[in-house]
């Protein structure tokens, strides 16, 4: 069986007392994934190599870091996509002699053929990685003579795929040598050291510079500074970016959870992202002007999208929302010249997003990026983006990406129906003024998250539960279920309300969980017919819904009470309790929530 290190994040550094620095750097990466981990150093002379399985306080409770000195290494998190992770698996990995250390972040696609002929050519495999291919490659052209970097280089001409690498050479102790294509890097500098890294978080504490490696280039990082060489060889100066992110801004800030600071952010965030100029959210209307939408997106950001339909559909725009991962098969080789595409996307770098893109793109459709990193692959990729504000989101479950995305699908939505006339400028300005009154209710909801524990310790003992809305809810039930099932392993169907009878009412037995996403909005009668058809069968309901309810109130088990607001904003507000359900469910239950099993945050696999 073949095991490829794919969802990783890698860190590397040169500076005074490089162990704990890269430990520090790789455990603000352990949310690409926590399956093993590892780093090599150079240290009196050798290339020496620790790693293991398991996640980083596991690694640190079986070695000692003190006993090891350097002032260069290259360290690796993993997050496996087959079976078991191991440590002869665990990056970095090796060539033959010993002295080259690399590790990598992708997936090479010809690395059997590779590894074949590097056997065949004597070279000894100690993993069943595609990575360890790289290794054996640079030793090779090291061997005819070639330096790090040229052997490097001459390496990922050979390769195909996608790959963000980092090496290091006992016979060049001085530099850390690194390669992109497709998969995320960034270089950056500091006054004590230079730094690489899958992502910027990872540097913040160190780097007051960065730079994102351009696509197919090289940068070494020495002591005295950074250079990068173009695909052709050339030399490049990519421009700088000033790190303005306070270290704390990753760190938990005294909550428990990443993904509990994160609801809690969520004012903040939906106020900032409502500040983007208004001109960029015109300029991306433009775009769209004439044109059929088509929303893509993947997990959280593909109900976004979802959302974001029923809102254009009922402003006169042609949209539909399409799961990325099947957008090319829903438009098999139809031309696109015709529509436009929004993708959205928390990280940016979603394979499945990523792969909806190139072949909209290659159909001729114009696609506008909407993510929460600005200098991510989608972004860089799209005709245009619009940047969510929602700040760094290191909780696996997406909370206050999915807000953030509304916020800025709702303006696009209403700027995209003024420029066609189909509704007025005072009716744009109307739902703009009701955007600017989100942040003050998400906040009044925030407060009352603690009659939610409640709620979660009677529940936190299910097996199953219903999420049922409609209408535009339909997509907040199905967020609120992904995030139930994703971090508290409860199986969780979210589902529209009127369609429920149509089969899934078979499961409804006594005490089985319904959750309705019910506010008070043109759905409610019908809704209200779905609950007391639940209610016949002995379902227990909880039901989220405007304040003041009492008909909804009365026929419910538990209820929470969101703010009235226009029927576009509910899934806004609904949200929010339905994450915190989640949220205490999980601690219930004894779970992580920030690092549910089987997951990764950014997923950059097909
Ligand atoms: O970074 P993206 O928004 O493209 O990620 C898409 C999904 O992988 C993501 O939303 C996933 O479903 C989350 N774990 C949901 O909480």
């Amino acid at each position: 069986m073949i095991w490829c290190g794919l969802l990783c994040g890698i860190f590397g550094c040169i500076c005074g007392g490089a162990v704990p620095v890269l430990i520090d750097g790789l455990r603000r990466l352990e949310y690409r994934g926590y399956d093993s981990v590892g780093f090599a150093v150079i240290s009196g002379g050798r290339v020496l190599v620790v790693k293991d399985k398991g996640n980083i306080d596991e690694f640190l409770s079986k070695i000692d870091i003190d006993s090891v000195e350097s002032e260069i290494g290259i360290g690796h998190t993993r997050w496996a996509t087959h079976g078991a992770p191991c440590k002869e698996n665990a990056h970095p990995h090796l060539d033959c002699t010993g002295s080259i250390a690399v590790v990598h972040n992708g997936v090479l696609e010809n690395f059997l053929d590779l590894r074949s002929g590097l056997q065949a050519r004597g070279h000894r495999f100690a993993s069943n990685t595609d990575s360890e291919v790289i290794a054996h490659l640079i030793e090779e052209g090291v061997m005819s003579g070639m330096c790090l970097k040229d052997a490097l280089a001459a390496a990922s001409r050979k390769i195909r795929g996608s790959m963000a690498v980092a090496a290091i050479s006992s016979a060049e102790p001085d530099r850390i040598v690194c390669f992109r294509r497709e998969s995320p890097l960034v270089v950056g500098m500091g006054p004590g050291g230079v730094y690489c890294a899958s992502d910027i978080l990872a540097m913040v504490k160190y780097a007051t510079e960065a730079y994102h490696v351009p696509e197919g280039s090289l940068a070494t990082l020495t002591r005295v500074g950074l250079s990068f060489e173009g695909p052709g060889g050339d030399r490049i100066d990519p421009p700088s970016l000033k790190i303005s992110l306070e270290p704390g801004a990753v760190e938990r800030g005294g909550y428990k959870h990443f993904m509990l600071k994160e609801i809690h952010e969520q004012p903040i965030a939906v106020s900032n992202t409502l500040r983007i100029y208004r001109e960029y959210i015109d300029r991306a209307a433009l775009l769209l002007h004439g044109k059929r939408v088509l929303l893509t997106g993947s997990g959280t950001s593909y109900h976004a999208c979802l959302c974001a339909s029923y809102l254009m559909s009922s402003l006169g725009v042609d949209a539909m929302a399409v799961i990325s991962s099947e957008l090319q098969e829903y438009l098999k080789g139809q031309p696109l010249s015709g529509s436009a595409v929004v993708a959205v996307s928390q990280s940016g770098e979603t394979a499945d997003t990523l792969g909806a893109i190139r072949h909209a793109k290659r159909l001729g459709a114009r696609v506008i990026g909407i993510t929460n990193t600005l200098s991510s692959s989608i972004t860089n990729i799209s005709d245009a983006y619009l940047c969510t504000q929602g700040g760094p989101e290191i909780g696996v479950a997406a909370t206050k990406s999915f807000l953030t995305q509304l916020v800025v699908l709702e303006m696009l939505s209403f700027r995209t129906a003024l420029a066609a006339g189909s509704i007025s400028k005072q009716e744009c300005e109307e739902a703009y003024e009701e955007m600017g009154a989100l942040p003050a209710k998400i906040g009044g909801i925030i407060q009352r998250l603690e009659s939610v524990r409640e709620i979660a310790l009677k529940y936190s003992d299910r097996r199953d539960a219903f999420f049922l809305g409609r209408g535009i809810n339909v997509a907040t039930a199905l967020e609120g279920a992904l995030k139930l099932k994703e971090i508290s392993y409860i199986h969780a169907e979210g589902y529209p309300a009127g369609e429920s009878k149509h089969g899934p009412i078979s499961l409804v037995e006594p005490g089985f969980l319904c959750v309705f996403v019910s506010p008070m909005d043109s759905t409610r009668q019908r809704i209200i017919g779905n609950i007391m058809e639940m209610k016949a069968r002995g379902a227990e309901i909880f039901s989220v819904l405007t304040e003041g309810d009492s008909e909804l109130i009365e026929v419910s088990d538990g209820y929470f009470e969101v703010p009235e607001s226009p029927e576009y904003l509910y899934p806004v507000l609904c949200t929010v309790p339905l994450q915190a359900l989640a949220y205490y469910v999980a601690i219930y239950k004894g779970l992580d929530p920030d690092r549910p099993r089987n997951l990764a945050k950014s997923v950059t696999v097909l």
